[in-house]
């Protein structure tokens, strides 16, 4: 499986690794469970034409307004945003994971539940901050779940 990803202060990043190690040993158990690989998008990368089904993984950074009733602003994020558009990716991706902080109520993770809505794929799970071994336990489940047959 793979996880295209970004990562602003590393809490996202953190959460992919501990998933690849999960998936690895998951792997070790029985080679039905998939193993997992991660591309990290940042200001920096190489835009590519992504020819492999894949997962995103996006954190939230809003500014303005409260998403409800005077919208919102993606900031520091939007890079993911342009990849996802470039040459269609997004065709590519099977579903989003969001992360965020739960003291931004509504706004919790709406960047992904953006995506979700712009790009027409499903929003699959969310997890706050780092996550924790049960969210990677969840996330791991569910990406499985969320491969073609
Ligand atoms: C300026 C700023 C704005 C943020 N806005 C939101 C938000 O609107 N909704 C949310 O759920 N989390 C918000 N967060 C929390 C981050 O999404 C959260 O800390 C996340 O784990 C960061 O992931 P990263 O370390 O991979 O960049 C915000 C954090 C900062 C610093």
């Amino acid at each position: 499986m793979n996880i295209l990803y970004i990562s602003i202060s590393g809490n996202t990043r953190a959460f992919v690794k501990h998933l690849e190690t999960y998936a690895k040993e998951q792997h070790q158990l029985n080679p039905a469970n998939p193993m997992i690989t991660s591309k990290e998008i940042s200001e920096n990368s190489p835009f590519e034409i992504e020819n492999s089904p894949f997962f995103t993984f996006v954190p939230t950074y809003l500014e303005g307004g409260n998403g409800v009733d005077n919208g919102d602003t993606e900031i520091l994020t939007e890079v993911m945003r342009e990849y996802l558009e470039y040459n269609d990716n997004y065709k590519k991706c099977l579903g989003v994971v969001g992360s965020g902080n739960k003291n931004f109520n509504y706004q919790y993770c709406l960047t992904a539940k953006q995506y979700s809505d712009a790009f027409k794929f499903p929003f699959l799970a969310d997890y706050e901050l780092r996550g924790t071994s049960v969210d990677c336990q969840r996330v791991y489940q569910i990406l499985k779940n969320s491969l073609p047959n």
